[in-house]
């Protein structure tokens, strides 16, 4: 029998064993905290574009080259004005930016902005194809809550292996709440994005796109763990606090991320907006696509590391489906969950010997307009599920669907109104969990299984990860822009799974 369990094992033994060599002998000396990590964390650079006629213009090139991630080894990679990921965007509310995008990758591609509410045209999806050479200029006003947001290729069946080349960089929204707001922002310094990523190295340095059929089943992870497409970095903090504003950019991983000391922490944000007050926390869940915001005391005169853990999911809500036996669970969990995620240092964080003091984190960070469930106009049911066993090894297709359907760019799934307010309950009854994601909204989360959402995703959200057997039910307001001939996409945003076609299209209309 082909089980999930027998799939996990087989998948989290490799990777142990991958990554043991390195991992382990990091933590036993970490204890006496000389320094572990030789890397300087690269920053992406900083990119406001520039203001002409009342327009934020962004010039993009999306490239390839070479980049030493192993000093001395050569690897060819892609990326946004320059050769591994790209420049951290910068764009304000209410703001109308322009991006020209130049697309010299050799071949066509595409580029969405993750978590933006914009015109159905300039979504950078599979419908809007960039042609090698070609340039491609959407213009649009920005309508979001301050946040972190992302931007990735978006082509039909190639986005897993653009991002994993390096196409994928990270934009900061700010608004006038949180420009008003005493939290670290000196970007680089206090205030960091941090591109968390994995991925597979071949002898030669390679990072070359080869999935295998049990890579897309599962999802391409790698052992290797980049930051900011750095090997092992370290920051040197040189104030209080300081402010991560973390991406989960992998291809499949999922991060169930902590500090090594225990040390605790506020998260301030979710994908697409603050959190209306900082939440006290010492762990932090983001699977593919999910970005969050938090604020790390780094005081203390002693080093200490962001890593992932595995961590264990119990499949509440009657997922007994999956048939766990008592003490079937690895790592001696018990019966009714099961593991998930990967073990690795992403970055330590030095604080410096004169470490300056930082002002008190603000009480109240934002004000969410919460959507009441009453006054949804409709109620749809999303699907997820996965073909194993026979019919995803021997390749048959249709192996990932979402209601059932695989992915066809010919065909509207959903054709929602312009100005309606909907309820989405997403389930998944396949062995893996997904991470759900919308275009064009920022949704709230009403409930998890029944239960009200953790504090933890209680602000906007575009992306929410479902687990085998879970029930998630969200609301979003469709609004502003309508069109009856480009879609918006949903998905999972494992992208292998994407790519397979566990992704479907909404017609936004006007009438
Ligand atoms: Cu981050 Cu449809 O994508
Ligand atoms: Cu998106
Ligand atoms: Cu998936």
């Amino acid at each position: 029998m082909f089980t999930r369990r027998k799939f996990l094992k087989s998948t989290a033994i490799s990777t142990l064993s991958l990554s043991a060599a390195t991992l382990l002998p990091n933590m036993a000396s970490f204890a006496d905290n000389p320094q572990i990590h030789k890397n300087r964390l690269k920053i992406p650079p900083l990119n406001e574009g520039k203001i002409e006629n009342n327009v934020r213009i962004f010039n993009l090139e999306m490239q390839n080259g070479i980049t030493e991630f192993y000093q001395g080894i050569k690897t060819p990679t892609s990326g946004i004005n320059g050769s591994y990921l790209a420049p951290t965007l910068k764009m304000i509310n209410g703001e109308q930016v322009r991006l020209n995008v130049k697309n010299s990758i050799g071949e066509t591609t595409t580029l969405h902005w993750h978590g933006f509410h914009l015109p159905a045209k300039y979504d950078g999806g599979p419908h809007q194809p960039i042609k090698n050479g070609e340039i491609w200029s959407p213009q649009f006003t920005i309508m979001q809550k301050a946040a972190s947001f992302w931007y990735h290729p978006h082509l039909m069946g190639k986005t897993a292996e653009h991002v994993w080349h390096g196409l994928a960089g990270m934009i900061i929204v700010e608004d006038k709440e949180s420009m008003a707001l005493s939290l670290p922002n000196e970007y680089g310094v206090d205030d960091v994005p941090i591109v968390l990523q994995d991925r597979r190295f071949l002898s030669n340095g390679a990072i070359t796109y080869t999935p295998t059929r049990h890579d897309i089943m599962m999802g391409m992870v790698g052992d290797v763990p980049l930051t900011n497409g750095t090997i092992e970095p370290y920051f040197v903090a040189k104030r209080q606090y300081l402010r991560l504003r973390i991406l989960n950019g992998a291809n499949a991983s999922i991060y169930q991320l902590s500090f090594s000391d225990k040390r605790k922490f506020w998260q301030i944000a979710t994908d697409g907006s603050m959190l209306e007050e900082p939440l006290e926390t010492d762990e932090i869940l983001l699977s593919p696509g999910e970005r969050a915001q938090i604020v790390v005391d780094v005081s203390g005169n002693k080093n200490f590391m962001l890593q992932s853990k595995p961590y264990l999911a119990s499949m509440m809500g009657g997922g007994g489906m999956m048939g766990s036996g008592m003490g079937g669970s690895m790592m001696g969990g018990s019966g009714n969950s099961d593991e998930y995620g990967v073990q690795f240092n992403f970055l330590e964080i030095i604080p410096a010997e004169n470490l300056a003091k930082s002002p008190p984190l603000p009480k109240k960070l934002t004000k969410i307009d919460w959507l009441d469930s009453k006054e949804a106009d409709k109620e749809r049911k999303f699907l997820m599920s996965m073909k194993m066993g026979p019919a995803m090894m021997l390749g048959m297709g249709n192996t990932h669907t979402i209601n059932g359907k695989s992915m066809d760019m010919k065909r509207i799934d959903e054709v929602i109104k312009l100005n309606s307010t909907e309820i989405w309950e997403i389930s998944n009854d396949s062995m893996l969990p997904h991470p759900f994601h919308i275009h064009d909204v920022q949704f709230q989360i009403l409930s998890r299984n029944g239960q009200k959402p953790s504090p933890s995703e209680r602000g906007l959200k575009d992306t929410v990860l479902v687990h085998p057997g879970e029930k998630v039910r969200f609301i979003a307001k469709f609004k502003d822009y309508a069109d009856d001939k480009y879609p918006y996409m949903y998905h999972c945003h494992i992208l292998e799974h994407e790519d397979a076609g566990m992704m479907g299209q909404f017609l936004v209309v006007d009438s």
